[in-house]
């Protein structure tokens, strides 16, 4: 009887401290950009004897905001529509989905575990929504002889392409353009792979020669770089 008891004691103390070891799996820091679909893991490794009671997402914007719940008994339970759960093999865990992420869907987001007899555990993932931004935007304008540089916003592990008429001019972050002739003028294209995602930015370069420099530059109240 004793010994049940101490054995029992034991096992919970063994959960216990692996419940406080790493048995979760999930990310601290997801980096996305605008438009990408988001997956966060919350799954806790199994163990028997261990239960799901119910999983909480929930996000920390100006309140906490409840997006999605799950019991095992109900089922999911969706308060938001463009959020998904998907609960995983034998209720250890789930994924939020966030699809098309927006700048807006940065933020801390809570997953709250209850669990049979550990009770609760939770765990955060921080989300930043990044979009590509760039020094200069749209049109420039620039005089003969002088540089133009574009810089834009570093993404880890991203492919960069600089185009002008399907051709290839650079394949890092920036663009630059030295000592800047007529031939310059032109629409250059910033295509960024992530990996799972594309973005895309047109850049009008317009090279401003001779006399009739000031004639444009009078007409366009554009930036000048
Ligand atoms: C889920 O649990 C059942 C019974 O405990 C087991 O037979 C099955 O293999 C488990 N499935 C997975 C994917 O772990
Ligand atoms: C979900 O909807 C809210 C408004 O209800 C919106 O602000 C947010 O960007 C949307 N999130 C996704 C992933 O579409
Ligand atoms: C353009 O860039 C070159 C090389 O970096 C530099 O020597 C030159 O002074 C720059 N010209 C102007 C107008 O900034
Ligand atoms: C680029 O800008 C010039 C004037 O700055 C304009 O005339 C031209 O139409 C623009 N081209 C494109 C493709 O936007």
């Amino acid at each position: 009887m004793a010994g049940s008891v101490l054995g029992t004691a034991f096992s919970l103390l063994l959960l216990a401290s692996i419940i406080q070891g790493q048995n979760v799996f999930y990310k601290e820091k997801i980096e996305a950009v605008v438009g990408q679909d988001v997956r966060l893991p919350c799954i806790m490794e199994k163990r028997t004897g261990l239960h799901i009671v119910s999983i909480e997402w929930s996000k920390n914007n100006d309140e906490n905001t409840k997006l999605a719940v799950y019991s095992p008994k109900f089922g999911v339970y969706l308060f938001r529509t463009n959020v998904t759960m998907q609960i995983v093999d034998n209720s250890t865990g789930s994924y939020l989905n966030l699809p098309g992420v927006t700048e807006w869907d940065s933020g801390i987001y809570y997953c709250d575990l209850t669990t049979f007899p550990l009770g609760s555990i939770r765990r955060e993932t921080e989300l930043k929504i990044k979009d590509l931004m760039c020094d200069v935007s749209g049109t420039v304008e620039v005089s003969a002889g002088e540089n133009v540089t574009i810089q834009c916003n570093v993404f880890s592990d991203a492919q960069y392409r600089w185009t002008k008429n399907k051709e290839m001019v650079s394949e890092s972050e920036s663009l630059e353009l030295l000592w800047v002739t007529d031939a310059d003028t032109g629409v250059y294209i910033l295509t960024v792979n992530t990996g799972n995602r594309r973005l895309r930015k047109e850049f009008n370069v317009t090279v401003l020669t001779g006399n009739h420099n000031h004639k444009d530059r009078s007409c366009d109240s554009v930036t000048t770089v």
